[in-house]
């Protein structure tokens, strides 16, 4: 159902009249266009919603370069990164040139639809840099946690739904609660398959974030569940190059104190009540959405 999205963003980027912007883009894995679909899904395809949906994507796309350059990773989606290929100065440019492309084009959409994704797009910049600050040391803060998904990543999902809201002339409070609903529960099951799943499974290094200073929500929790002796052993691998027997020993420690289904009951919880929010609202496919996102296998 994205294909127009696809081919506004194509038409975007023929735009800028720029061969090598055209190259770099096409090296850039496509993702799931989470945020497209669900702007589709409610305010169907015209016009206006692809153009919403390919400048989310667009600005989405921008962000996550800015981040593998700051994550230092080199991996995305199974793929090397583009900083991985080109090194960062190129991939923050490309960054930038997806990312005001994007913002140019809002200028052409309502008013208040571009008020809305322009704030998400502030707090998805304050988010990355309050995970940055988070990940200076061992974060326990359950609350500080929260709030920087919410930024980093649930603010864009509940704009995108809020957005499409407006353009169809629906209730924007509900899909607003569904959108950072989905987005919350996409960080924290995102965080946990970092610690359940193999590299293979993930595409990307595992346990890379708590390697990286992110102490997510399985960290926190198992923090709090564990004795002092040890918390002390796992302060004590915090931001460090995790040898295979200490990726052994968080999880059987994660085993123990049932730490992987406490954080899934949480996202089960938030997607339990935009589920219902859909079925109130008759939006069967938006609620087969937020379903599929807690059937992902752990
Ligand atoms: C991925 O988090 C990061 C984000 C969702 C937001 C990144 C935001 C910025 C870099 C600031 C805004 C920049 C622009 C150009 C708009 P993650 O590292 O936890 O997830 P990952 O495993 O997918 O890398
Ligand atoms: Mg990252």
């Amino acid at each position: 159902m994205t294909e127009a999205v696809e081919r506004k963003i194509a038409q975007f980027i023929l735009e800028l009249d720029d061969q090598d912007a055209a190259a770099l883009y096409g090296r850039l894995p496509r993702g799931k266009r989470l945020r497209a679909k669900l702007i589709l899904k409610i305010a169907g395809e015209g016009i206006m919603a692809v153009k919403t949906a390919a400048i989310v994507e667009m600005i989405h796309a921008a962000s996550l370069l800015h981040d593998d350059v700051i994550d230092d990773a080199f991996v995305r989606r199974g793929n090397a990164s583009l900083n991985a290929l080109f090194g960062n100065k190129i991939a923050i440019m490309f960054g930038d040139v997806l990312y005001s492309k994007g913002f140019y084009e809002l200028n052409g959409i309502d008013r208040e639809v571009a008020k809305v994704i322009s704030n998400a797009v502030i707090q998805l910049s304050l988010g990355e840099r309050n995970d940055v600050l988070l990940s200076e040391g061992f974060n326990h803060d359950k609350e500080k946690y929260l709030k920087m998904i919410y930024q980093k990543t649930a603010s864009l999902m509940e704009a995108s739904a809020e957005a499409a809201a407006l353009l169809a002339g629906k209730p924007r409070e509900i899909y607003r609660t569904y959108g950072r609903n989905l987005g919350m529960a996409f960080q924290m099951i995102d965080d946990l398959l970092d610690v359940t799943q193999s590299v293979e499974q993930l595409g990307k290094p595992a346990m890379h974030d708590y390697e990286e200073g992110k102490a997510t929500l399985p960290f926190i929790y198992l923090y709090e569940a564990m004795t002092e002796e040890e918390r002390l052993a796992l302060s004590s691998l915090h931001a460090r190059v995790l040898k295979p027997e200490d990726q052994q020993w968080i999880a059987s420690m994660m085993q123990r104190y049932g730490i992987v289904e406490k954080c899934f009951f949480e996202a089960r919880l938030l997607i339990e009540e935009a589920i219902v929010l859909m079925q109130d609202a008759g939006e069967h496919s938006l609620e087969k959405i937020a379903r599929a996102m807690i059937e992902r296998s752990f």
